[in-house]
């Protein structure tokens, strides 16, 4: 060890491994509180990472050409992830922490043990996304993380192309909608609007037929609306659902029926229903 460090020699002769038994060592502050929303927001955007947690999503996160700042995790992950350090991620820090550190910094236990802190690049364009595309999901104003995460999943899975998102919607990158997503964050293109109350007539001027999903009797059952050619499924917030200008300025609303019991399904659960009929042979 020199200096703290276990420097490039085997085991991991590839890499810097630097043990941390401090959870207010600041050099981890990049996993900091992981479950203060407020504060993860400002430090990642502040500083242009977001974290990955979990075997599989960091691979998949590298993989999608991600640059790893660092990564954080208790010993028996080394092994496991060694390989990572090859390739393009270059030379990584890892900062070596026990179990009960890793719960100090972050602020619960992390079941998968590994984190990595890695480089947001910049987001293509709405055209850039919709170039190309077929079916595309849009969302509007999603506050909950799981729900973005599980409807890029959904779409990974479903054949949609690409994803848009209103201005405010909730952030894809963030930890908890990269994991819930399975990693499907990295592999579905992705674009944000610039402009909420105008922003839908980019998808038009792109030939896609807009259906504001809703849970409204007046809309039209989805299967009747779902013909060939290009269709963007809009899907609304998980309080008041899609704004009364989205829904204005589209060309179809279209609801999954339901019984009547319900108000309304998850955004996640509707969002995997529309896009199995949208990919659905003959749409
Ligand atoms: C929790 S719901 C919002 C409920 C809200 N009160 C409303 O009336 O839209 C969130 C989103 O899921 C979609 N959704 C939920 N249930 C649906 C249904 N039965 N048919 C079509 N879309 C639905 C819509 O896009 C909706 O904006």
């Amino acid at each position: 060890m020199e200096n703290g460090r276990i420097a490039r020699r085997a085991p991991y002769p590839w890499r810097v491994v630097i043990p941390v038994e401090d959870a207010a060592d600041p050099r981890i502050a990049d996993y900091v509180r992981l479950r203060d929303v407020d504060l993860r927001k400002s430090l990642e955007g502040g500083r242009g990472l977001f974290l990955a947690e979990g075997e599989k999503v960091i691979r998949r996160a590298v993989a999608a050409g991600h640059p790893v700042r660092s990564m954080l995790m208790t010993a028996k992950w080394l092994d496991r992830l060694a390989d990572l350090t090859g390739g393009d991620t270059g030379d990584v820090t890892v900062y070596l922490v026990s179990d009960e550190v890793m719960e100090g910094i972050t602020g619960f236990q992390v079941h998968r043990g590994a984190l990595a802190s890695m480089e947001r690049r910049e987001l293509p364009s709405v055209a850039e996304v919709l170039r190309g595309a077929r079916h595309v999901v849009v969302l509007e104003d999603l506050v909950d993380h799981t729900n973005v995460g599980a409807i890029f999943r959904c779409a990974a899975a479903l054949g949609v192309d690409a994803i848009v998102l209103s201005p405010r919607c909730a952030d894809p990158l963030y930890r908890r909608s990269v994991k819930v997503s399975m990693g499907s964050v990295f592999s579905v293109p992705y674009a944000r609007l610039k402009d909420w109350h105008d922003g839908l007539e980019e998808l038009r001027d792109h030939g896609f037929r807009l259906l504001a999903l809703t849970p409204a009797e007046s809309a039209i059952p989805i299967e009747e609306a779902l013909t060939g050619g290009r269709n963007a499924l809009l899907l609304g917030s998980e309080g008041d659902g899609l704004s009364s200008r989205w829904l204005a300025e589209a060309d179809q609303a279209v609801r999954i029926p339901m019984s009547r019991e319900v108000d309304s399904l998850n955004v996640a659960a509707a969002a995997a229903i529309a896009c199995y009929l949208l990919a659905a042979p003959g749409h």
